[in-house]
């Protein structure tokens, strides 16, 4: 089927909800375009999710790089104008909530062409998050809105969205996660770090709010100080946390032995890790609705979650900046005493096609 639509990925967190659409599209045999824009560039930020799940090389790669949010949002809608002015697609398919996502709707609109929102609905009321202003802006600009969770189309709903343009079709990165499986299973990553199943913390930090000030950072370190005292943990490190640490002078005190740094992982690595860990401490959003779907204890620092279905149904929550409210539920977790976690509706695998049966449906 010929048809004209543009898929936009820009940093980590797109990569693994893109590769179920394009598998989709290319099943269906329906064309459309790749467009990274670069907003995340390291190797092991952006490529090896590529290679990982099996993604084609971008048609168009924007090159735009770490900024400023306004300069780098600013970029990303100064190179993508030009793509899209040559190519005049009939849809444009963002993700999430990073720059990239709102920065492209914005071109898109007002240039006339339709925007569809994979993962929207998802609301943290936390507007000093630059993820919240992402994806409400980027909800009100979308003509096509993908919701997750039954709490997307409730804030939808109160947002005065009009119903006929929202579609609850479950979590994309399920799909992913489903595919990949096997794949990460079998790979053992977790053994070669000498680790053993169900004997260690998988730590993930890297939002504003607690990497950005050194005040933040040392309540972070203190956190993970007492995780070391009880169980091992291994803790991939994100650029920015890396530079903050760096910058505070506060790398060292990472040092010991019961604590395995690493620079980011692969989507398989990183899998695995979660597959087998006892628990996960995050502050990432998709970390929470994996480890929820995989039945893992995850502890978020965070006084707030969008994805309140993780703590309802799933295995997840808030710790906040609470470091009482951590010691109590990692000893819970230690003494399996923790929450096992539900079913969550539409996390099944199928939520690519459901999104391309739309888009099949209501544009092509
Ligand atoms: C971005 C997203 C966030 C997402 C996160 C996942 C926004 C507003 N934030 O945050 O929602 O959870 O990605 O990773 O879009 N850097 C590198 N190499 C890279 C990428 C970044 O060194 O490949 C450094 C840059 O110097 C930059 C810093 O990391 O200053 C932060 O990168 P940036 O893209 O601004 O935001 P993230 O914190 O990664």
């Amino acid at each position: 089927m010929n048809s004209n639509i543009f898929i936009i990925g820009g940093a980590r967190p797109n990569f693994m909800k893109i590769a179920p659409l394009i598998r989709e599209l290319e099943r269906q045999k329906i064309k459309f375009k790749l467009i990274h824009t670069g907003q995340h560039y390291d190797y092991n930020m952006s490529k090896i999710f590529f290679d990982n799940l099996g993604i084609s090389k971008p048609d168009y790669f924007l090159n735009v790089g770490s900024g400023s949010h306004a300069f780098q949002t600013a970029k990303i809608m100064i190179e993508f104008e030009k793509v899209i002015l040559k190519e005049k697609p009939k849809l444009i398919i963002v993700v999430g909530d990073v720059n990239s996502t709102i920065a492209c709707a914005l071109v898109a609109k007002k240039l006339l062409i339709e925007v569809a929102h994979v993962e929207a609905g998802l609301r943290s009321f936390d507007k000093k998050m630059p993820e919240e202003i992402n994806r409400k802006l980027t909800d009100h600009l979308a003509d096509y809105l993908f919701v997750t969770e039954e709490s997307g189309l409730f804030n939808l709903k109160n947002e005065g969205i009009d119903s006929s343009k929202i579609f609850f079709v479950g979590n994309i990165m399920i799909d992913n996660l489903l595919t990949n499986s096997k794949l990460a299973r079998e790979n053992n990553y977790y053994k070669g770090l000498g680790l053993i199943r169900d004997s260690y913390g998988l730590i993930t930090i890297h939002r504003a709010s607690n990497v950005d000030t050194k005040k933040d950072l040392e309540r972070v370190i203190k956190t993970l100080n007492y995780i070391q005292s009880k169980i091992k943990i291994i803790f991939p490190i994100h650029p920015r946390t890396q530079k903050n640490l760096k910058n505070f002078n506060l790398d060292e005190q990472l040092k010991k032995p019961n604590i395995i740094l690493t620079e980011p992982l692969g989507y398989l690595e990183f899998l695995n890790l979660m597959m087998n860990a006892k628990f996960i401490l995050t502050d990432s959003g998709g970390i929470q609705e994996e480890a929820s779907y995989l039945k893992i204890p995850i502890l978020t620092l965070r006084q707030n979650t969008e994805r309140p279905i993780t703590i309802e149904k799933g295995t997840n929550t808030l710790i906040g900046n609470d470091f009482n409210k951590l010691k109590m539920y990692v000893d819970k977790i230690l003494s399996d005493s923790y929450k096992k976690g539900q079913e969550i509706e539409k996390w099944d695998g199928k939520t690519s096609q459901r999104i391309v049966e739309i888009i099949k449906n209501k544009v092509l």
